[in-house]
């Protein structure tokens, strides 16, 4: 086999050469401690002020308007519920459509949410499920409330502010746990001390508020300072304090913070020889309470 030739891997060498970045510092760069980062809140009002949501306002907003389809407790048999249909869904007009022929069809019949269905809840993040009320959902009957809907017109649906469709889906959220489910996440999360090995501690016998801070904000456990100072810098903010950091909450899911409790990660320490399934669960639900206004919802009074 014959090599490249030589003219070939000067070009080539010189066109390399050509690619490299300019080595040396640009005054234009500044110095990491000068750099601000300004983030706008996530879950904030039209002027971007920062809320804390609230189930119990949600509950006003839900029964007056989301019930009419999703049931007043949830499960998706409002008064409507029979009637809605999924627009432009239908498999025989479709399959026409494709051959380039226009036929007329009813469409699929479209059911609203179950928010007792855990597999789907589970799966929700509150961000997700903000997105879905404020755009509203393509090809089925949930319509946006938001300002700017983004799959065609709301459908006569009411504009919601933004408070109103935090508080909304809080409440939603409340009808996948219970009020016994929640106590007994809170007596695990401050009151089951529990052996655990930690990277640089060795092995500690504490609660998870002995790290977490009993209102979740990383502040007041018995190890909740020196955690800290052990996290990276880039890590703040996903350090102990997680729970009430409300932002940074709103996007996860259910089943991620199922999956963290169960194998741990970096400093987190892993649950899953020490408490069973139901136990994480009932955690889990818990930790949200750390970040909304909680009230059980209709039917589940304690
Ligand atoms: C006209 C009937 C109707 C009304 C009114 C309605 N919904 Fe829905 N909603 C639906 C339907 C249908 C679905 C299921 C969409 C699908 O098939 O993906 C749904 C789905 C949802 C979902 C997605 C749930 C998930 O697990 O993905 C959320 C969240 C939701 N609705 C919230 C609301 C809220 C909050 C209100 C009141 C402000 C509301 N809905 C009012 C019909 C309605
Ligand atoms: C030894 C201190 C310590 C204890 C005890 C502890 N945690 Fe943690 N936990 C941490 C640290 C540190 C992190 C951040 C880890 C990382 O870098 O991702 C964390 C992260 C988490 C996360 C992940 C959040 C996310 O979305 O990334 C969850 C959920 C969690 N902890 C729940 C618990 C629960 C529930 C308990 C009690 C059963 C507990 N923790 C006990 C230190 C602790």
């Amino acid at each position: 086999m014959r090599g490249p030739s030589v003219p070939l891997l000067i070009i080539g060498v010189l066109l390399l050469a050509a690619c490299q970045p300019t080595v040396g510092l640009s005054p234009r760069i500044r110095p990491l401690a000068d750099v601000s980062v300004e983030t706008e809140p996530l879950i904030a009002d039209e002027a971007g002020r920062p809320l804390v949501p609230s189930a119990l306002e949600g509950r006003a907003v839900f029964e007056r308007i989301c019930a009419q389809c999703h049931g007043v407790e949830g499960v998706g048999d409002g008064p409507l519920a029979k009637f809605l249909k999924a627009p432009q869904k239908n498999p025989f007009t479709d399959t026409m459509r494709l051959l380039g022929l226009q036929v007329k069809g009813a469409d699929l019949p479209s059911r609203p949410a179950n928010f007792h269905n855990l597999v789907q809840m589970r799966l929700n993040s509150p961000f997700s499920m903000y997105e879905t009320i404020t755009l509203g959902r393509a090809h089925t009957a949930m319509p946006a409330f938001g300002p700017r809907p983004a799959y065609g017109a709301n459908r006569g649906s009411p504009i919601l502010t933004d408070a109103q469709r935090w508080n909304v889906l809080f409440y939603e959220w409340t009808f996948a746990t219970s009020p016994q489910t929640l106590a007994l996440g809170r007596s695990l999360y401050e009151g089951r001390t529990l052996p655990v090995t930690v990277e640089g501690l060795g092995q500690i016998r504490t609660t998870c508020a002995g790290c977490h801070g009993a209102r979740g904000d990383g502040r007041g456990g018995e190890f909740s300072q020196v955690i800290g100072r052990n996290l990276w810098g880039w890590n703040l903010g996903q350090g102990v304090g997680i729970f009430a950091d409300r932002d940074f909450m709103a996007k996860r899911k259910p089943t991620e913070l199922y999956a963290r409790i169960a194998d741990g990660h970096g400093l987190m320490p892993g649950y899953k020889q020490q408490l069973t399934v139901d136990e994480i669960w009932a955690l889990v639900d818990y930790l949200w309470t750390f970040g909304y206004i909680y009230t059980p919802p209709r039917g589940q009074q304690p």
